[in-house]
């Protein structure tokens, strides 16, 4: 499964804020309850006030009721009186039925016995003495059943007080530890993989930067930004062998030519020249015609052999650097069939002072392009030119030959050896059409890194 680097850094701490969140809800939950609970307790409180005030209102009505039975004279105040009392009754007793808990029966019963107290439906003592008998005992049964009730919210609620302490501290502390717990592992395990995988790339990058490339293990399955990081890491380093590789393929070949070309110097060339000193000798000895044919084919045979030893080793390349190679290669090569070769070299090209090895590469580069035009172009002109642009030197051959595009096809040997060649100096090149009305210009763009002097 992919998950996102970002996504392994906040997961720890995403998973204690949830928790964390979730503790908070419970402890949310936990304060309703409780204000539920104290709501309740204080509307039991209310009960106690609005029964204590029907009670008042009631005992008031039954004296005025008595009263009027003993002929009391029923004035207005007194009337008002009666309104004013039931009114507190009735509103009490509707009070108390709202927060107390009075089965439906009781209930209607009460409200029955109120109502026959209520004087718009006329002054009846003897009506209000018989309801208020019915509603005396019924308000001591409300009030009893007030108190047990309080009694009984009294002890819950100390006991649910601390059970709910108990439960409370419990959670907490178990969510608490959970999230704790649940962060360090994951941290932990996410930290370390990540840790892990940054050390195996940061040395194997450190191993391709100081030139010994170390193939470091593919995951089987890329499973975040890291893994897509070692897998480039492998390939630049793969590559970056197949291009040491070659390099030291082609440093070998070099070593290899030198050593022929020295050898050729040493045995060869001095072998003939003794000879040559001989043939010499018996030249001025008889000063025959033979002697004089001998030693002009062992002077063309010596020349040859130089042009060979040349080809495989340039001397001047060494000695006097890559522009006077090139020239003097080019040089060597004029009496090539019908070509006319010109060579360029701007100043800044000329002051530049690279590496041994990427001279031998051009150099050769050079070589193969210019002997492809003497051998395929058919061209009646030739240009070499190198130049400093942009950072960059610029090695150039154009011809006016018949032009050719490369493909694959038709690649031989040649190209092929200038790919690679371009490819260890870390050089970009491009065939196209030249100048001219026809032929190709070969285009070598070689990066100057900062450390090449130019001086
Ligand atoms: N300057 C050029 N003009 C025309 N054709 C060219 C030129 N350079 C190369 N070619 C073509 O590209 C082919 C491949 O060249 P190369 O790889 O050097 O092989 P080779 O020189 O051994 O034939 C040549 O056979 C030739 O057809
Ligand atoms: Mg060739």
């Amino acid at each position: 499964m992919r998950i996102k680097l970002k996504h392994q850094i906040l997961l720890a701490p995403a998973a204690v804020l949830l928790l964390m969140g979730l503790l908070l809800l419970f402890l949310q939950y936990t304060y309703w309850d409780l204000s539920v609970k104290r709501r309740q307790a204080s509307d039991l409180g209310k009960v106690f006030i609005a029964l204590a005030e029907a009670d008042l209102a009631a005992k008031r009505i039954q004296t005025l009721s008595l009263a009027l039975r003993r002929n009391f004279v029923l004035n207005a105040p007194r009337l008002e009186e009666m309104d004013v009392l039931y009114g507190h009754l009735s509103s009490a007793i509707e009070r108390t039925l709202e927060s107390l808990e009075v089965s439906a029966e009781d209930a209607s019963l009460l409200r029955r016995s109120v109502q026959n107290l209520d004087p718009e439906k006329g002054i009846d003592t003897e009506r209000f003495i018989a309801a208020l008998e019915e509603l005396r005992p019924q308000l001591i049964t409300l009030i009893e059943n007030a108190r047990s009730q309080r009694g009984k919210l009294k002890s819950l609620q100390t006991r649910n007080m601390d059970e709910l302490v108990a439960r409370t501290t419990l959670v907490s502390l178990v969510v608490m530890s959970t999230a704790i717990m649940l962060g360090i592992l994951l941290s932990l395990f996410f930290s370390r993989r990540i840790l892990r995988r940054i050390q195996l790339i940061s040395s194997g990058a450190s191993n391709l930067v100081e030139g010994r490339p170390t193939l470091t293990r593919t995951p089987e399955t890329i499973s975040d930004e890291l893994d897509d990081l070692t897998v480039s890491l492998h390939k630049m380093a793969e590559k970056h062998i197949r291009v040491v590789g070659a390099e030291k393929l082609l440093q070998g070949a070099e070593d290899e030519r030198r050593r022929i070309a020295r050898d050729l110097h040493d045995q060869t060339l001095s072998d003939l020249s003794a000879i040559l000193r001989e043939v010499q000798e018996l030249k001025r000895e008889g000063c025959n015609e033979r002697a004089e044919r001998l030693e002009r084919n062992l002077q063309n045979t010596i020349n040859n052999l130089r042009e060979v030893m040349n080809d495989l080793h340039p001397q001047t390349l060494d000695v006097l650097g890559l522009t006077a190679a090139l020239q003097s290669h080019l040089e060597s090569h004029q009496h090539h069939g019908e070509v006319e070769a010109h060579f360029y070299a701007s100043q800044a090209a000329e002051r530049l002072k690279l590496p041994k090895n990427q001279q031998l590469q051009l150099y050769r580069i050079a070589v193969e392009v210019v002997h492809n035009v003497y051998k395929h172009a058919a061209a009646s002109r030739l240009e070499l030119s190198l130049d400093c642009t942009d950072g960059q030197l610029i090695l150039a051959v154009e011809d006016n030959g018949r032009g050719f595009t490369p493909d694959s096809e038709r690649r031989g040997r040649g190209l092929y050896n200038i790919e690679e060649r371009a490819r260890v100096i870390g050089a970009l090149y491009s065939f196209k059409p030249s100048r001219f009305s026809s032929g190709t210009r070969f285009e070598l763009h070689l990066p100057l890194t900062a450390t090449t002097p130019v001086a």
